[in-house]
This record gives structure tokens, C-alpha cells and sequence, in this order.
């Protein structure tokens, strides 16, 4: 068992642990990277095979890394080094790798929040009334994203948020926060799609959406998928153990799991219900990469009754959706260095969220500031490279480790125990002894032989 002081406590109850564990996959992955990534490989194809990775993987992952974390009732690295029946407790090295990957993904997920942030200040002060083009709201996230001052500066105050949130540990901040805000950015998501989908000429971006042409599905295509499935997820990386210690006993892990991936996958494509019938219906399907919702959003505010309110109040919950993600993330690391290196949780919140602030810097000068870390020089930008390396290939890896862990080394006789017996046991230890390893391990290398994964 965890000392509740030391690691933040445990979640005061089931809805508490289900708005938290959702809170931290629902966020930028959702609303910014699956419209993006289902834009960059082809639409409906690519959402088909994304599903179906949530289901056959994702779901498969997140059980195993739930009970991990609630067996163990520690980090990460102390989960697998307790659970570990060898000598030399190997396996914790897959924490440490998790940590890791935690600290990478902050680093560059706080920039992108910082943009949610940027783009809340403008609403506020009504740059988005009266409607704009496209094109104009192109330019506008283009100068934003290339202002040095404005993109470290905005990294920063999201840093500062997080860490600040993650300094009152789990019941006091991540619990209360999440149960308020999660279901009023549903309904507003549920409202916004409502309006795209009734735009003139939304049926394109409905048809991009949903209807699959499977030979505009690359393999880089799949390999993104699966990332997209870990990361919205939040899998791979031990967010989901290091939640799961701080769940209690008596609740049943299974619900629990299937409910966030449901929620988790619903938003994802309530999202692509805003985007893309937004996107057609303006006529801009050039528009794509990193900036598609920044782009896109600002059109449709104006079609909305309201819609300056609704501006603001969509970048404002977009914010709080990512807070409550890199909350997660944070947590990883801090969680490790509490646990495992027995620091307080004062200095670890402020020692980890100040390296990652550093770390953010190079991504954050990425998108044009900078000359030298962009597409230009590296092929992709500094802040590509983070989201693919730590996003897609080292969440691959984690996930396939994890499940190889659960199936062969725990086993799945003591996990599904620890779930507290579900009916699908069976199906669940098949999924993790040889769908995910191989799966994931096949998808991996094809890719990284290819070089195709950039
Ligand atoms: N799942 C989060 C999102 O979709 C991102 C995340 C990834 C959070 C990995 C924690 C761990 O925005």
C-alpha cells in the first residue's frame, strides 16, 4: 500500500477515479492530434483502424495497466519491481522507460497547451468576433506559434498550472477539478458538433469521416493509428498504473477501464464532427498538420448565437481538458521520484516541471521562431520529432513491454484476480499473452524498418 501522504492519497470514489483517470485521456489527443493525424492519412480508413486498435489493444493495455497499479499501489517503477517475481527485478526498467516517455510527452504537449492558451487570450479579447476566414485565422495561429516570447512564455504559465495542481496531490486537485468540468465540455463538444454537422456542405467532411477508402491507408498510416490509440489513451507510459494505485480495493477495474475508453474514443470522434464538416464547409481543406483545430475552430464561432461566449468558453475547456492531462503526466514522474527516491512532493513537482520547462523550450522555438529547429533543417520540427518519438514509438514500445509483462511474467491468473474476476478473463489474457505483443511488435518494425514512422 501506498502512504497516502506521501503519494497523494486514493480517490474518494469510483465516479472520482472514472472523471480522473477520463480527464487524463481526454485532452489535446482528442480534440488537436486525432483530427490532425486522421486528416494527414486519409480520413475514414485511418479512424476505422483506430477503433479498432482501442478495442484490441487499447482496452487489452489499460486493464493491465490498472491493475498493475492497484496491485502494487505504486509508481510505475515500484509497480513492476514489486510485482516482478525475479531476483533482479528487470522489469522495473519498463517504469523507468514510462517515466521517461511521461517526462518527453509533457515537454511538448505543454507547448501545444500553451497554444490553447494563446488562443483563450484572443477570444477574451474578441479577435474572433465578427467571424473570420481560414485564411485569416491561418495567419493568425502562424504568427502566434512563431512568437518566441508568446510560446516559451505560454509553455511556461501551463507548466506552472500543472505543477501547481499536482502539488495538492490526488483528491484535492485532479478529483474535484475533473468531476465539474469533464461533462461540461462533453456537452459543449455535443453542441459544436450539432452546428458543423448542419453547415452547408458539412456532408464532405462527414463522408472524409466516415466513409473508408482503404487505399489511401499507408503504413505509416497504421502506425499512427496505433500510437493515436495509446496516446489518447494515455497508455504505455504508466499514467494508468500510477492511477490505479491510488484506486481503492473494492472497485471493479473493468468498468472502470471500459468506461474511460468509451468516453475517451466518443470525444475523439466528436471532435472529428466538429472539424471536418467545419473544414469542408469553409472550403479549406488545405488546411492541415499541427494547426488544423486552431485553424478550423475560429470559423465556426460565428455561426453559433453566442458565439464570442462560446469562443472563449471552448478554448477555456479545451485548457482545462489538457490540464487535466499533463496533471497526469506530471504525476508519473513526480509519483517516481517521490516513491522510489524519497523526495517530498514539493521538490519533485518543482525540480521535474522546471527540467521539463527546458525541454519544452527547443519544441516551443520549433514552429518558426527559431531558425534551425524546423522541418527545413531536421526534416520534421523538433516539436514533430518529440510527438512522434515519444508519443507513437516509445508508447509502442511501453505498451508492448507491459503487455508482455501482465501476460507471461505476472500472469494472467494473478491479474485478472486483481480485477476482481471478469467474465471476458480469458479473452483478456489472449489479448495480452499474443494480440498486443504481436500486434504492436509486427506494426513496430515494419515501420522502423521503413523509416516510415517519420
Ligand atoms: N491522453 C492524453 C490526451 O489525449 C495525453 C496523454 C498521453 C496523457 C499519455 C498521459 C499519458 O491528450
Amino acid at each position: 500500500m501506498s502512504a497516502p501522504s506521501a503519494q497523494g492519497g486514493k480517490f474518494g470514489s469510483r465516479m472520482g477515479f472514472i472523471f480522473a483517470a477520463a480527464g487524463s485521456a481526454i485532452g489535446l489527443g482528442n480534440i488537436w492530434r486525432f483530427p490532425y493525424t486522421t486528416g494527414e492519412y486519409g480520413g475514414a480508413a485511418f479512424v476505422l483502424v483506430y477503433i479498432g486498435f482501442v478495442v484490441l489493444i487499447g482496452v487489452p493495455v489499460l486493464l493491465a495497466e490498472l491493475s498493475i497499479g492497484r496491485a502494487s499501489g505504486k509508481n510505475p517503477v515500484g509497480a513492476f519491481a514489486a510485482l516482478d517475481p525475479g531476483e533482479k527485478k528487470r522489469w522495473s526498467l519498463v517504469g523507468g522507460l514510462g517515466v521517461l516517455t511521461g517526462f518527453g510527452i509533457l515537454s511538448f504537449y505543454a507547448v501545444i497547451a500553451g497554444w490553447t492558451v494563446s488562443f483563450l487570450i484572443r477570444a477574451l479579447s474578441g479577435t474572433f468576433a465578427g467571424g473570420m476566414t481560414p485564411e485569416q485565422s491561418g495567419e493568425l495561429f502562424t504568427d502566434i506559434i512563431a512568437s518566441p516570447g508568446e510560446t516559451v512564455g505560454m509553455s511556461a504559465v501551463f507548466l506552472l498550472l500543472t505543477a501547481l495542481v499536482v502539488r495538492g496531490g490526488v483528491s484535492g486537485g485532479i478529483e474535484r477539478a475533473a468531476k465539474i468540468l469533464m461533462p461540461v465540455f462533453f456537452l459543449m463538444l455535443v453542441i459544436l458538433a450539432g452546428r458543423a454537422v448542419t453547415l452547408p456542405g458539412a456532408d464532405a467532411g462527414l463522408r472524409f469521416l466516415f466513409a473508408p477508402d482503404f487505399s489511401k491507408l499507408t503504413p505509416a498510416g497504421v502506425m499512427s493509428a496505433l500510437g493515436q490509440a495509446l496516446f489518447s489513451l494515455s497508455l504505455g507510459m504508466g499514467a494508468m498504473i500510477t492511477y490505479g494505485s491510488y484506486l481503492q480495493k473494492k472497485e471493479r477495474l473493468p468498468v472502470a477501464g471500459i468506461s474511460v475508453a468509451i468516453f475517451d474514443t466518443l470525444i475523439a470522434i466528436l471532435a472529428g464532427l466538429i472539424i471536418f464538416p467545419a473544414l469542408f464547409s469553409a472550403g479549406a481543406t488545405g488546411a492541415k498538420g499541427p494547426g488544423l483545430v486552431f485553424v478550423v475552430m475560429p470559423a465556426i464561432f460565428d455561426k453559433l448565437p453566442a458565439g464570442q461566449a462560446f469562443g472563449v468558453a471552448f478554448y477555456a475547456l479545451l485548457a482545462v481538458a489538457a490540464l487535466t492531462s499533463t496533471m497526469s503526466l506530471l504525476e508519473v514522474v513526480v509519483a517516481y521520484f517521490v516513491g522510489q527516491r524519497g523526495w517530498s512532493r514539493e521538490k519533485a513537482v518543482w525540480v521535474v516541471s522546471g527540467a521539463c520547462f527546458l525541454m519544452a523550450v527547443p519544441s516551443a522555438l520549433s514552429q518558426g521562431a527559431v531558425d534551425g529547429l524546423g522541418a527545413d533543417v531536421l526534416g520534421e520540427s523538433f516539436l514533430d520529432i518529440m510527438n512522434i518519438l515519444w508519443g507513437n514509438v516509445a508508447l509502442g514500445l511501453g505498451a508492448l513491454l507491459i503487455a508482455v509483462f501482465a501476460g507471461w511474467r505476472w500472469g494472467v491468473n494473478k491479474a485478472v484476480e486483481e480485477m476482481g474476476g471478469m467474465p471476458g478473463g480469458a479473452l483478456w489474457g489472449i489479448a495480452v499473452k499474443y494480440v498486443c505483443p504481436i500486434g504492436i511488435a509486427v506494426i513496430m518494425i515494419y515501420s522502423l524498418v521503413n523509416w516510415e514512422f517519420l
